[in-house]
């Protein structure tokens, strides 16, 4: 069924979410410092099409171009991520005025649209010289992350009152130190799971600190969550899904909403007597403190079955260590460009798990879109037919969610305008709006031109 306004409750948000580094470009403008993104897009064949970050969407020069665009979408909400070493550009001390005044000139321009700012404080892009000293395998980051966005939140707290810590740690840890696909590209093993110690640990840490500096804040964490399905119903592929659930939700999901570590992820991993050591009570009292919102990035569904080490695609042992015995599976399903299967259901699923965790802690689908090679048509429009159904179908589980009794508060959209997305630089185009990387022309898709259709259709 199409979705319509109505089907949604009047204080839903409507939104759409992009990222510091894989819009802004300018990455050496106005004393900002080195991310390790900066440096890992340098290291030959990290990028697939070669690219960096550097000039991007060209966003930081046409910020209030892009929110006009926003609100000719009548977009409400908009997500966006504050580049950490444009704030610090070496991940300590005092603050670089330049790099607050553009985030403040951007919270003005989207309030005077009448868009809400939701502000990301670690979109991935760390201090290079944070990750010279270690970075998230040192505690230490942890506590710089907490002293950077208590800052942040003391000098822009009476502009933004949405607040995200974190996005995705999985992939910071797990990506960023076990598979090296992400920066800072190293290859850890199953240390990697020490990372999303301390992730987790600057989450807990920056809460307070947040809080006190704007008491007002509503503040959450995001966590990739996937939908995981055994193969059949042996004990063997039930356990590969164990594994694999575990990992990628539980380890996150839990000390979050629980305060608990799910022992038979440390188990799997071989971390349990690191975690026994270093995971103190008081970092888990910490970091399952209250929080005034989970975020949900959902894009697909994993079908998992007992495998050997053999039978795993290369990068995915290290991807998720400790899971050498797992095979992912093809369904069948239809899959978008990056290889993800669709599965709208799976957002439902994933709702639940968080719900069934933490009951009535109000949820948002903080990202949730799709990759599609998209062109200009000789008469300037863009027709994306299979990304505008994915929109469909994924806020028509939205729907069904909420009907379920789900505390689903709002949706957006990944992503406002075509990016850098990550290790395949500008070949993986998820924007509602399209971007032109030589003329820098914005050219919104035609599932662009439904959403705004069906958000002006009803407002009253
Ligand atoms: C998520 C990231 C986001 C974007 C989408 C496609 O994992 O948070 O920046 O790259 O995937």
């Amino acid at each position: 069924m199409t979705p319509s306004r109505s089907d949604f409750p009047p204080s839903f948000v409507w939104g759409t979410a992009t990222a510091s580094y894989q819009i802004e470009g300018a990455t050496t403008e106005d004393g900002r410092g080195a991310s390790i993104w900066d440096t890992f897009a340098r290291r030959p064949g990290a990028i697939a099409d070669g690219s960096t970050g550097d000039v991007a969407d060209d966003h930081y020069h046409r910020m209030a171009g892009d929110v006009a665009l926003m609100a000719d979408l009548g977009v409400e909400a908009y997500r966006f991520s504050i580049a950490w070493p444009r704030i610090q550009p070496l991940g300590n001390g005092e603050v670089n005025r330049a790099g607050i005044d553009f985030y403040r000139r951007l919270a003005d321009e989207l309030l005077e649209k009448g868009i809400t700012p939701w502000a990301t404080l670690y979109h991935w892009d760390l201090p290079q010289a944070l990750e010279d000293a270690g970075g998230w395998l040192e505690r230490d980051t942890a506590h710089r992350f907490a002293d950077y966005a208590g800052l942040v939140a003391s000098e822009l707290g009476d502009v933004v009152s949405n607040w995200i810590t974190l996005n995705e740690p999985w992939c910071s840890a797990f990506l960023g130190y076990a598979s090296g696909e992400h920066a800072p590209g190293r290859q850890e093993g199953t240390h990697a799971a020490r990372a999303a110690h301390h992730l987790l640990l600057g989450h807990a840490l920056a809460l307070p600190n947040i809080r006190s500096a704007a008491p007002e804040a509503n503040v959450g964490i995001t966590l990739n969550l996937y939908s995981v399905h055994a193969a059949s119903d042996s004990e063997a592929d039930r356990d590969a899904a164990r594994r694999i659930d575990g990992l990628g939700n539980r380890l996150f999901l839990d000390p979050v909403l629980t305060g608990a570590y799910p022992d038979d992820v440390l188990d799997d991993l071989g971390e349990a007597a690191w975690f026994e050591q270093n995971a103190t009570p008081d970092d888990l009292a910490a970091i399952s403190a209250p929080i005034d919102f989970l975020g949900i990035n959902y894009y697909s569904r994993h079908t998992v079955r007992a495998g050997t080490a053999e039978t795993l695609p290369p990068g995915l042992a290290s991807t998720n260590p400790g899971s050498e015995f797992v095979q992912f599976i093809e369904t069948g399903a239809l899959r978008t460009q990056m290889g993800w299967e669709i599965h709208p259901d799976g957002l439902v699923d994933v709702l639940a798990m968080a719900t069934a965790k933490a009951p009535g802690l109000p949820l948002y689908i903080t990202e949730n879109g799709s990759a599609y090679p998209d062109v200009v048509s000789a008469d300037g429009t863009v027709d994306d037919p299979e990304r505008l159904d994915y929109l469909q179908r994924h806020l028509d589980a939205c729907r069904e969610a909420l009907a379920a009794g789900v505390p689903l508060a709002g949706y957006f959209a990944w992503s406002l305008i075509d990016n850098f997305e990550w290790a395949w630089g500008y070949s993986r185009r998820f924007g509602l709006v399209h971007v032109d990387y030589d003329t820098q022309v914005r050219t919104p898709k035609s599932s662009a031109l439904w959403l705004r259709d069906m958000l002006r259709a009803e407002v009253r």
